[in-house]
């Protein structure tokens, strides 16, 4: 049997209708926040993830899935949005239609990671970009985005950790200073550490050896203790409007992510319901990415969302409500199929109901079985009886109450009995 790739997984009925649901309160929201849907292409040059990630990041160095077409063109399934959007706002001149461009995405991508409970190969996101504003109120109105959306699906015991890593002008210095540092206990880091030592010394920070923790837990300096005057005064502005717009946060001096592109605030927002892939968002401010991929100089800021991992903490009670008046038809006697195929089709023009018809011409008490196996609300049965005198018989599935009703009058008859 040919089986589905290891880390994706196939999204069955049940499942989809889930999505749905969060998919169109997701769309809903963003859209109320004044953010337009932005749609990309699944793979692009492969150039745009290095030079927009970074070569020393875990995503460029060891998760993408990258390969050479027929014209020997390097291409890459997408491993994240933020770039693409980026390329897409700067290839299409976004800038032109106004000060601030804010896009948001639901979409899926593709990292080679090892796959676990809430971790996957391919997987989705929902994010948002904001460009143009470099002030803290687009940092603060996007970090209130990201947690607003959880508390409208009533997800609890959440953790907002922020932190600012500064503006790039002072990178430079920090990371001599954290090269200072770390280069005493060099030959006890792991040889990926040893070359991001040498290559690009942040991404220390993200190694998942147990060694190479403890040394940079012990020993590395907080960039947070290195940043400008300007840096700081904004990272205070932004504390102060998450103050008032009581979004609690932690201020987590560790928090540096691992891309490469972060300038200044960086966040997350966890829960501790979801195991050891605690991470529901991530996000931050990328001043420098837009000049970086070829535009102009823009400011920016946004994040992005796990839609397996919000699902994984969504309570079953939230779906229970939807798709619940379901009708089931029955048919009773071969000969009878037709005449009520163009009741039910006729019933369909003219109301908005949700209507599975038997078409495997089963025993009546197997069809009610199958009613209510798919919890419908309501069966109607057509038989050779009813069809000549003009009637349905409507067993109402919630009480076990049976009615007859005229075949003229069934296109109301919902109206007021749902
Ligand atoms: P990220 O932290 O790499 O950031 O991913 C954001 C979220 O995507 C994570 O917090 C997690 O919920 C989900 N996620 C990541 N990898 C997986 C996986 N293998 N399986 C399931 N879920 C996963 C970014 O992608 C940045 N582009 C965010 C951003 C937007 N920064 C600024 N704008």
């Amino acid at each position: 049997m040919i089986r589905n790739i290891k880390g994706t997984k196939d999204l069955l009925p049940d499942d989809t209708v889930k999505w749905r649901f969060i998919e169109s309160k997701i769309h809903k929201i963003l859209n109320s926040y004044g953010y337009g849907e932005i749609r990309t292409p699944i793979f692009e040059s492969t150039d745009l993830f290095i030079r927009g990630i970074g070569n020393e990041t875990d995503i460029v160095s060891k998760e993408m899935y990258s390969w050479l077409d027929q014209g020997e063109k390097k291409l890459t399934l997408r491993p994240e949005l933020t770039a693409p959007v980026v390329r897409s706002y700067i290839q299409h001149n976004l800038q032109s239609l106004g000060p601030i461009a804010k896009l948001y995405y639901f979409d899926s991508l593709f990292r080679r990671e090892r796959p676990q409970a809430g971790r996957q190969r391919q997987f989705h996101q929902y994010g948002i970009e904001a460009l143009g504003s470099e002030f803290p109120e687009q940092d603060a109105e996007v970090i209130e985005i990201a947690y607003n959306i959880y508390n409208q699906f009533n997800i609890k015991e959440l953790s907002v950790r922020i932190n600012t890593i500064g503006s790039s002008s002072i990178r430079e210095n920090y990371i001599k200073i954290l090269k200072k540092s770390l280069s005493k206990y060099k030959s006890y880091l792991s040889p990926i550490s040893q070359k991001r030592l040498d290559n690009n010394a942040l991404r220390i920070f993200d190694s998942k050896n147990e060694d190479d923790k403890k040394i940079v837990e012990d020993n590395a300096p907080f960039i947070f203790d290195h940043i400008s005057d300007e840096d700081l005064n904004h990272f205070n502005q932004l504390k102060n409007i998450l103050d008032k717009i009581n979004i609690p946060y932690f201020h987590d001096k560790k928090l540096v992510r691992g891309l490469d592109y972060y300038t200044r605030t960086t966040f997350e927002i966890t829960s501790k319901n979801l195991g050891a892939q605690d991470a529901l968002c991530g996000g931050g401010r990328y001043d420098k990415l837009v000049k970086q991929l070829g535009g102009k100089n823009t400011p920016a800021v946004g994040f992005a969302a796990g839609v397996e991992r919000l699902l994984m903490l969504i309570n079953d009670d939230a779906f229970d409500q939807l798709d619940n008046i379901k009708i089931y038809i029955s048919i009773l006697g071969e000969q009878n199929i037709p005449d009520a195929m163009k009741i039910v089709s006729d019933l369909r023009k003219n109301t908005n109901l949700n209507i599975n018809i038997e078409s495997n011409r089963r025993s009546l008490k197997s069809q009610m079985r199958e009613a209510n196996r798919q919890k419908c609300s309501y069966v109607i049965i057509i038989g050779e009886n009813e069809l000549q005198s003009k009637i349905v018989l409507i067993k109402n599935m919630r009480n076990g109450e049976q009615e007859k009703i005229a075949i003229k009058d069934l296109n109301t008859y919902f109206d007021k009995n749902i």
